[in-house]
């Protein structure tokens, strides 16, 4: 039994669709986030930069003594997540791992898409663990830049992001992917844009609810659970002005969020 928060870290608003999950599958856990507003975009810095700063993102959940760290960032899971495991003590799970996990459960063999940031994408992580899994399957993958800044505006189903999925997406459409990985924490925001798209029979794939099963799984597995039923505390820590991370991120969460915080780290 372990009442210590979960530290959670993303670059921006993004990492709220782990969230989510964790609050239904761990409710009485409290959770401090981690959002780095001031750096963001991540998926086009490169693997050493990336580093650093999920490097000081981790140390400073690490002053709230959080028992276990996710990830919620699929380009800092794609090129640092080995860095940060070797280096803190706690529990790191990132959310590549969860997301093929969750695709090789719902693919019909089909070809697979993958679409991320430019930095996920070239790291290859997601075709690496795939391939090792299944070596036959046909991955085509995709970087689709400007998802991020669409989701930070809140621009989640209009008709200038019904156009941009059009365009990015055409090619995925042709090539006859039915398995669809969101391979970017900011992408299940843009679910119903992208299902329009890409029609009812495309299986889209986020990672966020197998990571948060998998954060459980981690916690019981070591002790760490809580006893509590509800949680006493959701704290929120972003690294520029709050307002439009407060407003687009209660929409998506359905939920007010009380306390947040601007910082320096
Ligand atoms: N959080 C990043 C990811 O999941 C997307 C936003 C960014 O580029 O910083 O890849």
């Amino acid at each position: 039994m372990d009442r210590r928060p979960i530290g959670v870290f993303d670059s921006g608003l993004g990492g709220l669709t782990v969230i989510r999950e964790i609050k239904k599958v761990l409710p009485g856990e409290d959770i401090v986030y981690f959002g780095d507003t001031a750096r963001l975009p991540y998926g086009n810095k490169s693997k050493e930069t990336v580093t650093r700063f999920s490097k000081e993102n981790v140390r400073f959940l690490l002053k709230f003594k959080v028992k276990l760290i996710v990830v919620a960032c699929n380009t800092a899971s794609s090129v640092s997540l080995p860095a940060l495991a070797r280096l803190f003590d706690v529990p790191v799970i990132g959310v590549i791992r969860p997301g093929v996990e969750r695709a090789l459960e719902v693919s019909d063999g089909s070809a697979v898409g993958v679409i991320g940031t430019r930095a996920t994408i070239s790291s290859d992580a997601y075709k690496r663990l795939l391939k090792r899994r299944i070596p036959e399957v046909k991955i085509i993958s995709k970087p689709c830049p400007l998802f991020v800044p669409l989701v930070e505006e809140g621009w989640l189903d209009n008709n200038i992001t019904l156009r941009i999925v059009s365009e990015y997406l055409g090619d995925l459409k042709k090539a006859g992917v039915k398995t669809l990985i969101l391979g970017c924490t900011h992408y299940p925001l843009l679910k119903s844009a992208i299902n329009k798209f890409m029609g009812k029979g495309v299986r889209l794939v986020d990672s966020a609810h197998e990571t948060a099963r998998t954060v459980k799984r981690v916690l019981k597995e070591s002790s760490l659970l809580s006893d509590r039923t509800k949680s006493r505390s959701h704290r929120y820590f972003v690294t520029d002005e709050p307002a439009n991370f407060k407003k687009v991120g209660e929409m998506f969460l359905g939920t007010r969020i009380g306390f947040i915080k601007k910082v320096n780290i």
